[in-house]
């Protein structure tokens, strides 16, 4: 197909690898519930509307709790989780050394800012998601603004070559923005405009979608950057209240695990902004933490932690990181994007 060709050549061996090491389930047909024995259109229904809409849900419920969750019988629902035991894609274990190919595939995204690239160990690496999170104004919207003019460059110079999706639910992606930092790498800003592509996200059911469209869109194309800005606000504005938090992190976390996967399946970066508490409530606790709570937490491969100094400098702080120590490092929001 034209669009294969058109994948590098890393990408492709690096996907084919996965799938033979049973680590990506990304690009297998997904089953659906109504091929499960015992699922007619009825149950189907049944099953979704009480929040079971994939085969690994269903496969790790016990009998009588998906019988009183989705209203079937306890036989019914027996034999409905006897057949998601064997038709669900359960992945399983590799071996390290698989593993340490697949690290071996992983890109490192330069921040053109020496004292973020110490502090992240050499950039932003690929197959992960990196959660930046901050006060308002603290330059979240920067580091993604920026780290989408670098993703344009080529790899000797710090970039990866690639395409950048956007979703924008804020409504603060700024083109003129893009401009004057292309210009300040001594990029052409129209070359650099055409590879980020940008969608405004309206509520939370569309942002979700939106990760569907990349998923299509990015067959033909070198995706290496992903960024969600911000990942919380819809979550956050639409679900309120203590009675809505289960169906917002579960909602949440469905949303991740997506992201990460197109992340893994075109080794690219996953860059998503949270803001932090601005107030202490009973809903989001602590007012210095992020949002979206330990489903975010555990989502986060890295975790950057920004806030504002002195002189218009910034902050920003590696929280979390697995293989990376802990540590701060200092730098600059210009005109011509983030420096030292
Ligand atoms: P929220 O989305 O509101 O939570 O904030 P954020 O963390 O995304 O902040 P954002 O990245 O939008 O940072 C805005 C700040 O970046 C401004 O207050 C300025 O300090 C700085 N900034 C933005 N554009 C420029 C610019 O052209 N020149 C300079 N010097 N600073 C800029
Ligand atoms: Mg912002």
């Amino acid at each position: 197909m034209a669009t294969k060709s058109k994948r590098s050549a890393s990408k492709t061996k690096n996907e084919s690898t996965a799938e033979a090491d049973g680590l990506l389930m990304a690009e297998e047909p997904e089953v659906k519930i109504e091929e499960l024995p015992g699922v007619g259109p009825a149950t189907a229904e049944k099953l979704r509307e009480a929040g079971f809409d994939d085969l690994l849900a269903i496969a790790v419920m016990s009998p009588s709790e998906l019988a009183e969750q989705a209203e079937l019988g306890e036989a019914v629902a027996g034999k409905i989780i006897a057949g998601a035991k064997t038709m669900a894609n359960i992945g399983g274990f590799v071996s390290g050394s698989a593993l340490l190919d697949r690290r071996r595939e992983v890109l490192k995204l330069s921040a053109k800012v020496q004292s973020i690239d110490d502090l992240l160990g050499g950039g932003f690496e690929t197959q992960a998601l990196v959660e930046v999170y901050g006060a308002f104004g603290s330059g979240k919207t920067q580091i993604g603004h920026q780290l989408a003019v670098n993703c344009t460059l080529p790899m000797s110079e710090g970039g990866l070559d690639g395409d950048i999706f956007y979703i924008d639910t804020e409504d603060t992606f700024r083109p003129e923005r893009i401009t004057q930092m292309a210009r300040g790498l001594g990029l052409d800003p129209d070359a650099v405009l055409s590879r980020i592509h940008v969608a405004r996200a309206y509520n939370s059911a569309h942002q979700i979608l939106l990760v569907d469209e990349i998923k299509r869109l990015s067959r033909g194309m070198n995706v290496k950057l992903i960024i969600v800005d911000s990942l919380t606000s819809h979550f956050r504005a639409e679900y309120v209240g203590r009675g809505m938090l289960a169906e917002r992190q579960q909602k949440l976390n469905r949303h991740l695990k997506e992201l990460k996967q197109t992340a893994d399946v075109n080794n690219a970066i996953v860059l998503v902004t949270n803001q932090v508490h601005s107030k202490p409530d009973a809903m989001w606790g602590d007012p210095t933490k992020p949002v979206g709570g330990h489903v975010l937490a555990h989502a986060s491969t890295f975790r950057l932690y920004l806030r504002k100094a002195k002189g218009g400098r910034r902050i920003a702080r590696l929280v979390d990181s697995p293989n990376l120590p802990d540590g701060e490092c200092i730098y600059q929001v210009t005109e011509e994007g983030l420096r030292d």
